[in-house]
């Protein structure tokens, strides 16, 4: 499949080398077709390893993956243009992390509204799925580096769209059972206000690779 991956920081860098890997055509976008990131990751991705500003790689991709910094990912989709993303499932990584007063970083967007709302709205000619913010990039492409039956998130407003991701997702080895199908963008909420406690996470854990399991009681 040929994919646009919005973004040149170590998601996107981590997301299309895993494409690559998997058989797909990637082409990563920036603000600048120039940027020295882009460009020595496809110099060592192979060939199918492109590189774009954000419209060349959203009008690439078949499916288009937005791995941009969440304060600034409205701004790169309007870059990447309407008719490059038109009837296009969006994948949505992102967190609205805003670090202008200091570290830990807050959510820019939060409680009443979400990044994948906020998306969505900016784009609706886009079918937006929101999954994986909720975990670091090397868990996202390999969920079997942390042990157990650790769960991603997934919402959007278009089930065929999900059921595509779904598929990606598949790819990248999470198992089915493992998908949490959230329902609607709305539902994107959540999943991004786990962020604070996930920052938080880190420093007691003293890594950045581990994610969250469900247990339920059983009925009754
Ligand atoms: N790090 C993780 O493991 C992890 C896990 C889950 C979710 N996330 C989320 O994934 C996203 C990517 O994270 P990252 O650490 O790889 O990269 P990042 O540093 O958060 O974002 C880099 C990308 O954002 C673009 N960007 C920055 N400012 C911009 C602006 N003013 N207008 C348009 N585009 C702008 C950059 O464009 P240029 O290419 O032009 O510089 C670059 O492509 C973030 O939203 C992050 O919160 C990260």
């Amino acid at each position: 499949m040929r994919i646009g991956v919005l973004g040149t920081g170590m998601v996107g860098r981590t997301i299309g080398s895993k494409l690559i890997e998997l058989g797909h055509q990637v082409r990563m976008g920036s603000r600048d077709a120039d940027n020295e990131d882009a460009h020595a990751w496809a110099s060592g991705a192979g060939n199918p390893a492109t590189t774009g500003d954000f419209a060349d790689a959203a009008g690439f991709g078949e499916v288009v993956f937005n791995c941009t910094a969440g304060m600034h990912s409205v701004d790169a989709l309007d870059a990447a243009g309407a008719d490059n993303l038109d009837g296009k499932v969006l994948i949505d990584v992102a967190n609205s992390l805003d670090s202008s007063t200091g570290r830990p970083p807050t959510l820019g967007i939060v409680n009443t509204e979400s990044l994948g709302e906020r998306i969505q709205a900016a784009h609706p000619e886009a079918r937006v799925v929101k999954t994986l913010n909720t975990v670091n990039c090397e868990v996202m492409v390999d969920p079997a580096i942390v042990p157990g039956d650790h769960v991603v998130f997934v919402c959007g407003n278009d089930d065929a769209a999900k059921a595509e991701v779904k598929g990606l997702l598949g790819e990248f080895g999470w198992p089915e059972e493992r998908m949490i199908d959230l329902g609607d963008i709305s539902q994107a909420r959540g999943p991004e206000m786990y962020l604070p406690l996930w920052l938080r996470l880190m420093g007691p854990l003293d890594t950045i690779r581990f994610n969250i399991a469900l247990r339920m009681a059983p009925p009754g």
